[in-house]
């Protein structure tokens, strides 16, 4: 790992008076000033502005706790301020970029109440040139000790909002999957999950998130008046937020700041706020390609139960094996192995991690991968029975790691873990990490549907490495409303997957399904589908479609040659929920790879490919969408040519309605 760690130290103690004095923080390119100081009855508040253009107003902090003396959020004093910076470069196992800069000043502002409890805490704020985080530390005390949260104060008082996307959360929106909606602040009309994007009426934008989202419950946001945002932590089951004991510190709360748009995608202050890496060999951590039996399922080719058509055969993963052997595939997943999937209640208690139903032969299934080269992704769907799962949990990954396996995927649906409690609650918090932790132990990775968001983990436990989270494609297979609008994919980069790697699962060819009531397709073309592979990022990729729907298909060429791992990315052009172009930089190779989705309008785009090294020649691969192409009516209709370009060349790009072009740059 590349380390250039440099930590200045700085130590400034300030005594001050309640309501006198306030602390500013810059930047380390002196751009973000974030003002920190306690109003005359003791509150304290925060304010950020960027270039003397006010970001975040006024702002409150503090908590609400249970019991006598509950108000810590007033009659405090300001006691003691540190300042330090830090600069280092660190290098992801995997990412979608290669080298990552963490670079900011801090400021740690010690608070004290003037009342006889002289209870305290600290706000350490951190400024780097793309963002603001900042968390509550509580220092071990004789007057705070084991404590409960009722309530965080914390507030984000936005300067000249135009307007939010957001989704509800929890109590409204369960796993995060819904439609983004684009409202005034006002209009917000449920607790809105993060990442919650703002854009700026003078043309910037910014995404409020929390990182290190650990032993806590998760942010949301409820607005408090036209402008002030607060946070709402997700509830146990009591009312009650957070059980804690001091030493203690609360997730990070971020706010990344861009001058445009593509500026949010391209900031990695999510993982700087998070902790170096914990496990120490990860050589058997790998980003990959798979495929499986998955949207068979979802429409209705196969059942997850045993039965005529049991898609988890050993005959049936042995052929998916075959085709994922041909061609580069490097796992196969196999959904509905294990008993549980038989009983009629959809009840997380049933679920069996151990035992294979007979017709799926999990030994002989991995021998055969192996000798191929291919892995057998697995599968624990826990329909939220946590319990059931924990007191299984060790028993399975051990099987799977016995079998050479050290890919799985986890599923939760149900909205509520054990009946009782929110997935995004302090109870599914420490869930999710437990089973993180331990998939560690057993070298396994995680690919999790119905996630706790992410909140940069994976830069602590890069097995983390792919989730949902999201309305994914498999509401293009199902959904009432027809599936995904074609704007979706163009807002999930600026929103979603500003927490991390998205599971989409790309790659549906065949706009025909078997079955004749199906309500649903995906609102796109297939060249849109290919885009998906750049424009949505993830270190796991499934190609969704069944084998037979890619032989003879040309595009079935970039799905076979994109990669999944990148040295460098840049957001080339977007507009939020309208289109957006990214380019990524293979990190095993000098080819570039270039995505660009539409919504439901076409579009021309030109495209500078000066981010190319400017002494080379390259030979563009390009995947376009077909003369008569359209979502609606022809999502099949796609050209395939080549073009010489040089970091000269400004592509001239045309998107179908709900199009798209995927584009493979390849250096002569
Ligand atoms: C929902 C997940 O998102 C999907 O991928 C999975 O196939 C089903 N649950 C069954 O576990």
């Amino acid at each position: 790992m590349k380390k250039l760690a440099i930590f200045i130290f700085c130590f400034i103690s300030l005594m001050c008076n309640a309501g006198e004095s306030s602390y500013s923080l810059f930047s380390p390119d002196k751009k973000i000033e974030i003002t920190v100081g306690v109003t005359a009855n003791g509150n304290p508040i925060y304010y950020i502005s960027k270039q003397n253009k006010s970001i975040i107003n006024q702002s409150s902090l503090g908590f609400q706790l249970v019991g006598a003396d509950s108000m810590l959020c007033r009659d405090l004093r300001i006691v003691d301020v540190k300042y330090s910076s830090f600069d280092e470069t660190w290098e992801q196992p995997w990412g979608e970029s290669r080298f990552v800069r963490n670079h900011y000043n801090e400021m740690t502002i010690l608070l004290q109440e003037n009342n006889q409890l002289h209870r305290k805490f600290k706000v350490c704020f951190r400024a780097f040139d793309d963002g603001v985080g900042f968390r509550y530390e509580f220092p071990q005390q004789d007057s705070l000790n084991y404590f409960i949260i009722q309530d965080e104060k914390t507030e984000f008082n936005i300067a000249n909002a135009r307007s939010a996307w957001w989704i509800p959360s929890h109590a409204e929106g369960s796993y995060y999957e819904s439609l983004y909606r684009n409202t005034k602040i006002a209009e917000i009309n449920s607790n809105a999950a993060t990442p919650f994007t703002v854009a700026l009426e003078d043309g910037r934008y910014i995404a409020i998130h929390e990182a290190n989202l650990t032993d806590y419950a998760s942010m949301t946001l409820l607005p408090a008046s036209s402008t002030v945002l607060k946070c709402e932590l997700v509830p146990w089951a009591s009312g009650v937020k957070v059980y804690a004991c001091t030493p203690f510190v609360s997730p990070w709360r971020t706010i990344i700041i861009g001058d445009k748009l593509g500026d949010l995608a391209e900031s990695r202050l999510e993982l700087n706020l998070n902790e170096p890496c914990k496990i120490e060999d990860t050589s058997w951590i790998k980003p990959m390609k798979y495929i499986g039996i998955w949207w068979g399922m979802h429409i209705g080719k196969y059942t997850w139960y045993m039965g005529p058509h049991h898609g988890a055969t050993t005959e049936n993963m042995k052929m998916y094996m075959d085709f994922a052997a041909k061609n580069g595939f490097g796992g196969v997943l196999a959904e509905g192995w294990n008993y549980g999937w038989e009983c009629p209640y959809y009840d997380g208690n049933w679920f069996n991690f151990v035992t294979p139903y007979p017709d799926f032969d999990l030994a002989e299934i991995c021998r055969y991968g192996a000798s191929k080269g291919v892995q057998l992704i697995g599968h624990h769907e826990t329909y939220g029975g946590v319990r059931n799962y924990e007191a299984q949990m060790e028993e399975g990954y051990k099987l799977y790691q016995q079998n050479g396996m050290h890919a799985l995927k986890s599923g939760y649906v149900k909205p509520k873990f054990d009946k009782t409690e929110w997935h995004d609650g302090q109870y599914g918090v420490r869930h999710y990490r437990y089973a993180l932790e331990k998939a560690a132990e057993y070298q396994l990775t995680l690919d999790v549907h119905e996630p706790i968001k992410e909140t940069g983990i994976r830069r602590t436990y890069p097995n983390l490495m792919s989730q949902e989270g999201a309305r994914g494609q498999e509401f293009n297979a199902w959904s009432a409303d027809g599936g995904n609008p074609p704007s979706h994919v163009t807002i999930l980069p600026f929103t979603r997957l500003l927490a991390g790697p998205l599971d989409y699962t790309p790659g549906v060819f065949n706009f025909k399904y078997p079955r004749k009531d199906q309500r649903a397709r995906p609102q796109s073309t297939l060249v849109n589908q290919l885009a998906l592979y750049v424009v949505l990022y993830s270190p796991l990729q499934m190609a969704c479609d069944l084998p037979e729907n890619y032989e003879g298909f040309k595009a079935f060429d970039f799905i076979k040659d994109v990669p999944v791992d990148w040295e460098e990315s840049k957001v080339l052009n977007a507009e939020l929920g309208d289109y957006v172009t990214i380019a990524r930089k293979d990190r095993n190779s000098e080819n570039w790879y270039v995505g660009s989705v539409t919504d439901e309008h076409a579009r021309e785009l030109s495209i500078p490919l000066d981010f190319l090294d400017a002494k080379a020649k390259y030979v563009a691969q390009i995947y376009a969408d077909g003369a008569k192409a359209d979502y609606r009516t022809n999502p099949m209709d796609n050209v395939y040519y080549e073009k010489n370009v040089t970091a000269k060349t400004v592509l001239k790009i045309k998107l179908a309605p709900g199009g798209g072009q995927a584009i493979r740059i390849v250096k002569k």
